[in-house]
């Protein structure tokens, strides 16, 4: 099974037909914004942006309507310019317990003919030589989540990988190149999915250290899942904002996540930057 086309219920033709009919731009990269993240948005110049809720057959009411926007623009630097595609925001599972909203955005990119996305997310620290503040290039992901999602959305997520490397090895490289000429500390490590929204327990952190993950965060797994199955190529990134549950002793909440984010997010969004242009 391809997933070109419609997701089950939605016709992902309609909505890229709409947003194709109101800009002329034709981004070939997209990036999603994790909680905070979003300064980047400053260095696009806005060209038409549209909200999710406006958009035909975007599986979500008009009451959910701040969920998220999706930016296209030209992203500046000195005198050049490249076409982005920039998702403000995004559904996670926890919200509305939808899979189909949760990978909607993505089916949009694949449509409107997105070839490279930069995933972003906010995520708690595991492993011992992370600090809050430092920045994941994901390697690998996984999650014991899929023991309690609903059937049809374990359809989305398992049933159709083509291959165990869901990430592109260029666009990786390209990332640590660019990572270490900014002042961010940059580790690569294993990402896992937990559907929230709670955080977890230190005796699940304990548990998640023991199986190899190095991050925990809520979302990316299920949107890497569908962006590889589309012939996306794509990489993602965590923001360390905090030490997770147990490995710090601090309370969590999920203003701290934001505002941690926004202490860092001039920093990183140079560094998106940079990283966008390396590869046009
Ligand atoms: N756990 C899960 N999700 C998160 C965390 C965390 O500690 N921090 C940011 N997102």
């Amino acid at each position: 099974m391809s997933y070109s086309g419609n997701t089950p219920n939605r016709d992902v033709n309609k909505s890229a037909d709409y947003i194709k009919a109101q800009t002329n731009l034709r981004p070939k990269i997209a990036l999603v914004l994790g909680s905070g993240l979003g300064s980047l948005i400053q260095k696009i110049e806005d060209v038409a942006s549209f909200d999710f809720s406006e958009i035909p057959d975007f599986p979500i009411s008009s009451v959910e309507g701040h969920a998220g926007k999706l930016i296209f623009g030209n992203l500046k630097s000195k005198n050049c310019s490249i076409p982005v595609l920039a998702f403000q925001g995004r559904i996670h599972f926890y919200e509305t317990g939808s899979m189909e909203q949760v990978l909607f955005p993505v089916f949009l990119a694949g449509q409107i003919g997105i070839e490279k996305l930069i995933i972003t997310n906010a995520a708690g620290g595991i492993n011992s030589r992370f600090n809050a503040g430092d920045l994941m290039l994901i390697r690998d992901i996984f999650t014991p989540s899929h023991i309690r999602l609903p059937n049809n959305s374990r359809n989305f997520l398992f049933q159709h990988q083509k291959h165990f490397d869901y990430f592109d090895e260029e666009m990786n490289q390209n990332f640590i190149r660019c990572a270490s000429k900014s002042k961010m500390t940059m580790h690569i490590g294993n990402y896992c999915w937990l559907t929230g929204p709670s955080y977890e327990t230190p005796a699940e952190i304990r548990m998640l250290k023991k199986i190899g993950a190095d991050a925990v965060g809520m979302s990316t797994v299920p949107e890497v899942f569908l962006a590889h199955n589309l012939g996306i190529k794509t990489v993602a990134v965590s923001f360390i904002s905090n030490l997770a549950a147990g490995i710090s002793l601090k309370k969590l909440s999920h203003a701290d996540v934001t505002r941690a984010g926004s202490t860092i997010s001039e920093q990183f969004a140079e560094l998106m930057q940079q990283y966008i242009f390396s590869l046009a």
